[in-house]
């Protein structure tokens, strides 16, 4: 009896006190701060003993497929970045260059593969679905583009980027109407680069060409897209050359990649991610390694980690956050063959409908496994907060409480209330796995499944309305956004 009573006591729930600091907001992302990449992998790109890209690569992905179109136009719009290793390998058929064959396989090679090219026919198909879909269009430039390896120094390329393809590129773009928001320069050169690097104080120098070319054939400041780099691991010293070099006014958005999972095969992976001192880790360091957690990514159990890097990326002031990728590889949004969602294309779409840009700072001491961010809700008012339980056997009851700022004798001091007491219902999103199984497919949307419907659409995702005068219930093992309209926060208002 004693064995079983501490069992029972061991999966109780526990109360939990979650202060939302209303009043101040610690940082604003985009508005489309939920962004997914389309990458060049041709179909022989394979590693840890499998060729994950298929038929996903930006050359010959399949645009007609009701899948992807309908996954792309749910968000309305989806910010994508085109681009990824081999983008510094690619030239545009437009202007001098003539179309030539695709990344053939060469040891030599970058990444083991010899140059790519964009034809404006692939461009106008691409831009066909980016228009249809209301894309938010990300181009990653070919930053490698003149220069030529160092003799010297192994990876090292020198010499001036030569920016002619890209202005004609960019003169193609414009005469058909076609809208690109930005354009990042290069990938992965920066700092020791991955095969290839560029030294800050050169790329300094040649984003400023690139951002007199943006400027010159987009006089107008209204849709002049903007100029994003490195997109490179954080090395601080080179973003600091780098920044320094190209001075004020030139680099609208430093970009830079992190790869906290680690390599892709690590059996341990499942662990980790469930690991709130692991998660806490890459928070400090929000530092990059590389690679892809091959059988994790599309299950539920990647969710704990992807949700929380948006929740950790928008608490740490960056505007947008790419995954890698909407399709192709091995940790996409969506099945490369079937183009099905998987789980954490739901969580990331809950996320882009109801988490506003300005992000509220939150305290939760009470226990690690329970992770909690606040944003203003996208649509006003109120405030929209995602729960992420990381623990397999307990579940939270969670009340809330605000902060408000007091002025007295001319000082302001924050005041915690007592607990919140709403009186409108609550809107919530619990997702959760099918039969508790986190490393299967299905994610359960207040406990039903989300499976897209013959036709591809996309189930909707309603809220199950709550009374307000129940605790929030978080189960095990789950993720839950919750929607409160009636929570005044002078942040939101
Ligand atoms: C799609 O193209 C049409 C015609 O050029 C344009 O009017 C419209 O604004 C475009 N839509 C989007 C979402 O880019
Ligand atoms: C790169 O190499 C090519 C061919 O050898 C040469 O014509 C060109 O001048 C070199 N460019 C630089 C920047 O060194
Ligand atoms: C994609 O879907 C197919 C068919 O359901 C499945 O066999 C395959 O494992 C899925 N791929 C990935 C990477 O999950
Ligand atoms: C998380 O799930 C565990 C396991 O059931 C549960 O005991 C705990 O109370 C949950 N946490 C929250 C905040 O609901
Ligand atoms: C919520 O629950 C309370 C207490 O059970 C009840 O008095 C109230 O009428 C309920 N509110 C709504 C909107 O159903
Ligand atoms: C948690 O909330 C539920 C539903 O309101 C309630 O039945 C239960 O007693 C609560 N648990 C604790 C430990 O307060």
């Amino acid at each position: 009896l004693a064995i079983l009573v501490s069992q029972i006591s061991l999966s109780s729930t526990q109360n939990v006190n979650v202060v939302i600091q209303g009043a101040t907001s610690i940082s604003e992302t985009d508005d489309n701060f939920v962004c997914a990449t389309l990458d060049w992998w041709p179909t022989e790109k394979c590693n840890y003993n499998q060729c994950p890209w298929g038929k996903a690569g930006l050359l010959n992905l399949d645009l007609k497929k009701k899948g992807l179109i309908n996954a792309i136009k749910a968000f309305n719009p989806l910010r994508i970045k085109v681009g990824g290793s081999l983008q510094d390998q690619v030239v545009y058929g437009v202007g001098r260059v003539k179309n030539r064959p695709n990344f053939m396989k060469n040891e030599d090679s970058l990444f083991g593969f010899f140059q790519g090219c964009l034809p404006k026919e692939r461009w106008d198909e691409l831009n066909k679905i980016f228009n249809q879909t209301g894309v938010k269009v990300t181009f990653g430039l070919n930053a490698l583009l003149g220069r030529n390896r160092s003799q010297i120094e192994k990876g090292l390329w020198v010499g001036d980027w030569k920016s002619q393809n890209a202005r004609d590129f960019m003169k193609y773009t414009i005469s058909k109407g076609y809208k690109v928001d930005s354009y990042e320069f290069g990938n992965q050169l920066s700092g020791a680069g991955m095969g290839a690097s560029v030294e800050a104080e050169q790329y300094g120098k040649d984003i400023v060409v690139l951002k007199n070319l943006v400027k010159e054939l987009h006089p107008d400041p209204k849709t002049q897209p903007k100029v994003l780099g490195p997109s490179g691991y954080y090395d601080e010293k080179w973003f600091n050359s780098f920044l320094e070099v190209s001075g004020h006014d030139v680099v609208d958005g430093v970009t830079h990649h992190i790869y906290n999972l680690g390599p892709g095969d690590d059996p341990n992976m499942i662990t980790k991610i469930q690991d709130p001192s692991y998660l806490n880790q890459v928070a400090q360091t929000y530092k990059a390694l590389h690679g892809g957690a091959k059988d994790l990514s599309p299950t539920f159990a990647d969710g704990f980690w992807y949700l929380d890097q948006l929740g950790m990326a928008s608490t740490y002031n960056h505007k947008v956050f790419c995954r890698q990728t909407l399709i192709g590889g091995n940790y996409a949004l969506l099945n490369t063959t079937t183009s099905i969602p998987n789980p954490d294309y739901y969580g990331a779409l809950l996320w882009h409908r109801l988490m506003g840009s300005t992000v509220l700072a939150v305290t939760q001491e009470s226990n690690p496994n329970l992770r909690v961010y606040a944003h203003c809700a996208k649509k006003k008012p109120g405030i929209s907060i995602i729960f992420i339980n990381l623990s397999k056997d307990s579940s939270f009851n969670v009340t809330l409480s605000n902060y408000e700022r007091q002025s007295r004798n001319s000082r302001s001091t924050d005041v915690a209330k007592p607990e919140f007491r709403g009186s409108k219902d609550r809107e919530e999103y619990h997702l959760a796995a099918l039969a508790g199984n986190i490393q299967g497919q299905i994610v359960l949307l207040n406990d039903v499944p989300m499976d897209p419907t013959e036709t591809f659409d996309i189930p909707t995702m309603e809220p199950k309305l709550v009374n307000a005068s129940t605790p929030i219930s978080i189960a095990a093992h789950s993720i839950v956004y919750v929607t409160i309209r009636d929570f005044q926060a002078p942040a939101c208002a």
